[in-house]
């Protein structure tokens, strides 16, 4: 095998950076690979802005048909993200007999099975270590590190955007839209940032990773999303005074018949590793039967990590393409044959500890009537917490519950909500205290 042509699909961000650590490494890069990683075009509509990188003629196209059906164009990289023309161009590809690489997590979360198939049905490779995590390897590490493992659980912080406006609001005391438009400005945040902060990006994530871990189909869907945009800075200090951090967190634990998967605001010891992983760093805690807990930090997002986790599909596929080993890794992990449809646990099954924040009339017999409810639906409180005392007026009550199922808390807050003492709509957070 000789010059491995590579073509890139969108020159934005991401796009940007592949082809900049392709021409700034390619000495190191070629050593490690074994042959020459060879940047024959990059496509975009847009080619007049300047990338900061001097492409050498005809590098730098607006046809991305031309690239795509170009005989000689062995991998090709889609970096334009999205579902619409990015599924369509990877779709072409694929039906090219082209090997892709892709960070497309949304597009994979929602239409993996028929992408991932279309690349097994072709015989071609199809890697997406930049969709989870950014730089940090954890497909690598799931797909062949751990394959001697049976996945027990993972924990992650699979979101900058989030991570970093929680932490600016813990750290600083920023407000949530000053916080989001530092997230925007330093380019972590999606073009349409609901997606971060809703906690559809972690979702997708999630998604992508328990196929992996527990060798089922892509099932977005029954993944429970709840993102970060009801979370107060009293919470977080409240929190923090019962030894917490809160931090938006994508859980799944494997039941064998079944999977937790589930994404949303999650208080978690402050002495655990994840509390202190800040700004719009990621983490992931994977635990296994052999390994036992294993951890990945790094940038999750941004121009050169997400380049690097590209850089080592690319390698990856063309050693395959060298030593004529194509599809030698399987796509979603497990063989093909061995992927089942594994359900995901329904939220209101799953049992955690809470933290219930309510507004209540400073009077006598509140906390009877409350805990009452709590007590009629098999809630059983852990420790609560008043603070302040205003006459007449409305003051907040912190409770801590020991392991309740989620559709007897659904019922008990729906019930206390309409009290004639509560005054505002109960604030509710898992607490997760042995991840
Ligand atoms: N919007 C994502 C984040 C980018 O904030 O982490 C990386 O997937």
């Amino acid at each position: 095998m000789g010059d491995i042509n590579i073509g890139i699909l969108g020159c934005g961000t991401v796009g940007t950076g592949v082809a900049k650590l392709l021409m700034e490494n390619s000495d190191i890069i070629n050593a490690r690979v074994g042959s020459k990683l060879h940047l024959k075009y990059v496509a975009d509509i847009d080619t007049k802005t300047d990338r900061g990188i001097t492409f050498e003629k005809g590098v730098f196209i607006d046809d991305a048909a031309k690239l795509i059906n170009d005989p000689d164009i062995d991998i090709v990289v889609e970096t334009i993200g999205g579902e619409g023309i990015a599924k369509k161009l990877m779709l072409d590809a694929i039906n090219n007999g082209k090997h892709v690489v892709t960070a497309n997590k949304a597009l994979l979360a929602k239409h993996g099975n028929e992408v991932l198939g279309a690349a097994a049905e072709n015989g071609v490779d199809l890697a997406y270590e930049a969709s989870v995590g950014g730089c940090m390897p954890i497909i690598k590490s799931i797909r062949e590190s751990l394959v001697g493992n049976r996945i027990e659980s993972m924990t992650g912080i699979l979101n900058g955007t989030c991570n970093y406006i929680l932490s600016k609001i813990t750290d600083d005391g920023s407000e949530f839209e000053t916080a989001l438009k530092g997230a925007q400005k330093n380019g972590y945040a999606e073009a349409d940032p609901t997606l971060d902060i809703e906690g559809f990006d972690t979702a997708h994530k999630l998604a992508i990773l328990i196929s992996l871990a527990y060798g089922m189909n892509i099932n977005l869907d029954d993944i429970y999303v709840e993102g970060v945009t009801k979370i107060t800075p009293m919470d977080i200090d409240l929190a923090s005074q019962f030894g917490y951090k809160i931090k938006l967190l994508a859980i799944s634990k494997n039941l064998e018949d079944a999977v937790e998967a589930r994404v949303h605001p999650t208080m978690i010891p402050c002495n655990n590793l994840l509390s202190n992983v800040n700004g719009s760093l990621n983490a992931i805690t994977v635990t296994g039967d052999a390994v036992g807990d294993m951890m990945l930090y790094g940038h999750g997002a941004g121009m050169m990590p997400t380049a690097s986790a590209i850089i080592s599909d690319i390698a990856d596929i063309a050693r395959n393409l060298k030593h004529n080993a194509t599809g030698r890794i399987p796509l979603l992990s497990f063989q093909q044959k061995k992927i089942k449809s594994i359900p995901i646990l329904p939220i209101d099954e799953t049992r955690t500890n809470y933290y219930f924040r309510f507004f209540v009339k400073d009077q006598p017999g509140v906390l009877s009537r409350i805990a009452g409810v709590l007590g009629n639906n098999d809630i059983s409180i852990q420790s609560v917490h008043q603070k302040g005392r205003k006459s007449g007026g409305s003051v907040p009550i912190v409770m801590l519950t020991h392991k309740a199922k989620e559709a007897s808390v659904k019922i008990a807050m729906a019930e206390i909500e309409v009290l004639d003492i509560v005054s505002d709509k109960p604030m509710l957070i898992r607490i997760e205290d042995e991840i």
